[in-house]
C-alpha cells in the first residue's frame, strides 16, 4: 500500500503549513514570476524549466505535451511559500484501466528536496485519483465506464540508477518489472506500481506486457521482477539486436511487406508486345498494373495507319 499519509503524519500541522498544493493552470494564469526562470509567468514554464533541469531523471515531455496535460488537469503543483517548487504529472487509465494510475514526471526543486514536497505530491496524487467519480476519467480513450470506483494501482517508470528509486520505495511503491531504456543510454527502466486505499491486499499489482510509448516509439518487452529481489540487482537479457533502425522484436511483430520482384522496362514492353504475360499494363495515377486479359491478336499498326490516312483524304 502506499504511505505517504504515514509519511506525512510525521510532520506537525504546522510544518507543512506554507505548502499549499493546486492543480496547474494553462497560459498566463499560472501567474509565476520566479526568480532566475527566463520571461517569467506561467506554470508551463515552471514545468519545462524543471524537467530541463532533471533531464537525466526525467522522460523529457515537449512543450506541447505538458500543455495538453495542463490543460486536462494532469499536473499538481506544489507551491512554498507561494512559489512553485515541484510538480507531478500524472493521470488515470494507463493499460486503458480506469483503474490504473500512472505518474510521467515528479520533480523538486533542488533546494526544496528532502522536505516531503514529494511526499505530499504523490498524496495528493493519490487522494485525488482514488475518490470515486475521479475527474478526467471522461477525456481517457478506452477508459470504459467515466468515473466507476476510482483508481486501484498507481504506476511509473524510473531509471534504476537514480536515487529517486529510494523515494518510490519510501512511498511504499514496489519494484515488479523492468524493461531496455533507450539504446544510447543503455538503461535499464524500473516498474513501482503501489495500491491506493481503494485497493484490497488480493488486488494483484499488475505491469504491461510490453510498451511502445515515450520517446523510443518503440515496442518493448516486460520483464517481470522476481519477489523478493531489489530493484538494484536486475539485469536484463540483452535487448533484440535493431533491424533497419528497429529492434528485430518489433520488427518480427509487423513483417516488412514482400515487395514485388521488378520487371525491366523492356522486359513489360516484350510481354506486352508478344502477349506472352496475358497480361495488359495499365497506369493509373502513377501506379503501374498488370490486369489478366484473354488472349489477343496485336492489331497490325501499319494497316490502321493506312486506313486512317486514307479516311482523312477521302
Ligand atoms: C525524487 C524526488 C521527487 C523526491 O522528492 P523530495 O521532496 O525530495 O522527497 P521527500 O522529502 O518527500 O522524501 C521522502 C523520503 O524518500 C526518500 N528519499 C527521497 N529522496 C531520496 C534520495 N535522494 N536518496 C535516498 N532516499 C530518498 C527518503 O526516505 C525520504 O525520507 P527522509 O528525507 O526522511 O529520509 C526529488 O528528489 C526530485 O525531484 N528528484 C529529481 C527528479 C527525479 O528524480 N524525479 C523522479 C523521476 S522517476
Amino acid at each position: 500500500m502506499i504511505r505517504t499519509a504515514q509519511q506525512l503524519a510525521r510532520l506537525g500541522p504546522d510544518e507543512h503549513r506554507h505548502i499549499t498544493i493546486r492543480t496547474a493552470v494553462p497560459g498566463c494564469q499560472g501567474g509565476i514570476q520566479r526568480a532566475g526562470l527566463p520571461g517569467g509567468g506561467g506554470d508551463l514554464k515552471f514545468l519545462d524549466h524543471l524537467q530541463k533541469k532533471y533531464s537525466n531523471q526525467l522522460g523529457f515531455l515537449p512543450r506541447q505535451a505538458l500543455e495538453w496535460n495542463i490543460e486536462r488537469g494532469n499536473v499538481s503543483l506544489a507551491l512554498e511559500n507561494d512559489e512553485p517548487a515541484a510538480y507531478l504529472l500524472g493521470r488515470p487509465g494507463y493499460m486503458h484501466d480506469p483503474h490504473f494510475g500512472i505518474i510521467y514526471q515528479a520533480a523538486v526543486s533542488y533546494d526544496a528536496q528532502r522536505r516531503l514536497l514529494g511526499t505530499a505530491l504523490v498524496q495528493h496524487f493519490v487522494d485525488r485519483l482514488s475518490a470515486a467519480g475521479v475527474p478526467g476519467l471522461q477525456s481517457v480513450p478506452g477508459a470504459g465506464v467515466p468515473g466507476a470506483g476510482g483508481v486501484k494501482l498507481i504506476g511509473l517508470w524510473c531509471a534504476q540508477d537514480i536515487e529517486a528509486n529510494e523515494f518510490w520505495n519510501s512511498c511504499g511503491f514496489e519494484a515488479i518489472a523492468a524493461r531496455h531504456g533507450s539504446r544510447r543510454k543503455g538503461r535499464v527502466h524500473i516498474f513501482w506500481v503501489g495500491r491506493t486505499p481503494r485497493a484490497s491486499a488480493n488486488d494483484p499489482l499488475r505491469y504491461p506486457k510490453q510498451t511502445r510509448g515515450g520517446l523510443m516509439r518503440e515496442r518493448r518487452a516486460v520483464y517481470g521482477i522476481a519477489p523478493g529481489s531489489e530493484y538494484k540487482e536486475v539485469v536484463l537479457p540483452p535487448s533484440p539486436p535493431e533491424v533497419n533502425g528497429r529492434t528485430a522484436q518489433a520488427s518480427s511483430r509487423r513483417p516488412a511487406a514482400k515487395r514485388p520482384q521488378r520487371v525491366s522496362l523492356i522486359e513489360q514492353q516484350r510481354a506486352f508486345r508478344f502477349g506472352s504475360a496475358g497480361h495488359i499494363c495499365v497506369v493509373i495515377a502513377g501506379a503501374t498494373r498488370y490486369l489478366p486479359v484473354a488472349p489477343f491478336e496485336m492489331p497490325d499498326f501499319t494497316d490502321l495507319a493506312r486506313t486512317m490516312v486514307g479516311v482523312r483524304a477521302a
